[in-house]
């Protein structure tokens, strides 16, 4: 059975002491919570890695990097590697998120190098991806999503899906407290496992977890996580919140 995932991108957010206070609270709001079949994940900034790899190390919350650089080691001043993260003890990372999409200029191809060094360091890549508004209006979102897909993705092995996991995070719907309507989501995590069930086999396909990301609150959490693709969310805003965060992992 796929694994539910809810996944806290905290972004270039909190200090070090917000960041205890923030693990703390999510800590004391799901102490009561049975999450047998469900991973909780943040993803703190880098400088705050270590202390919060240090105060979840009683388990339940997984700690991810938002990102790292392709390259094994070198001249890329203000980077950080796959080796440097994996020596701390992080497990999961975060690729090809939409705002390094935008902002920093990272390409398909890019994404792809990224992927193979989390891969290569035995880690997790939370592979982010999704269409501009303009995709989806022009009618060409399933088409941008295939080839963001095929392009980072679809040189690995089929055997290296099960460190994979997927986050559809359509860019409309990030920060602009805009949701895909549970129904678009469906439509396109079911649309994603076709693709991949297509290039690779159906087992792939049904083992992988499909996030969805893109303004998910309390208020709508529930309804997006009961579609039978949607195996739980990238949550950024409302990650920053333990009651929200946590409310938002009851209803997966
Ligand atoms: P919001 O939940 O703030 O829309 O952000 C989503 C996101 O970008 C998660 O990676």
């Amino acid at each position: 059975m796929r694994k539910k995932i809810v996944a806290g991108n905290w972004k270039m957010n909190i200090n070090a002491t917000e960041t205890k206070a923030l693990i703390d609270g999510i800590y004391q709001e799901i102490a009561s919570y049975d999450l047998t079949n469900t991973r909780v994940i943040i993803s703190p900034s880098y400088v705050n890695l270590s202390s919060a790899l240090a105060l979840t190390e009683k388990g339940i919350i997984e700690v991810a990097a938002q990102n790292m650089h392709q390259a094994k080691s070198g001249a890329f001043t203000g980077e950080v590697s796959a080796d440097m993260l994996q020596a701390i003890g992080v497990k999961s990372v975060i690729i090809g998120h939409s705002e390094r999409r935008a902002y920093f200029m990272e390409s398909d191809a890019i994404l792809a190098e990224k992927v193979n060094a989390v891969l290569a360091n035995n880690m997790e890549a939370i592979f982010c991806f999704g269409e501009l508004l303009e995709d989806r209006k022009s009618g060409n979102h399933f088409k941008v999503v295939a080839a963001q897909l095929s392009n980072a993705l679809f040189h690995l092995q089929a055997n290296d899906f099960k460190n994979i996991v997927l986050a559809y995070e359509p860019v409309w719907a990030i920060g602009t407290g805009e949701t895909a309507s549970p129904e678009q989501a469906q439509e396109m995590h079911e649309f994603i496992r076709k693709t991949i069930a297509d290039r690779y086999t159906k087992d792939v396909a049904d083992g992988i977890s499909i996030l969805y990301g893109g303004s998910v609150k309390p208020a709508n959490a529930n309804e997006i996580f009961s579609k039978e693709d949607v195996d739980g969310g990238l949550i950024g805003g409302a990650s920053l919140k333990p009651a929200d965060f946590a409310a938002i992992i009851k209803s997966i």
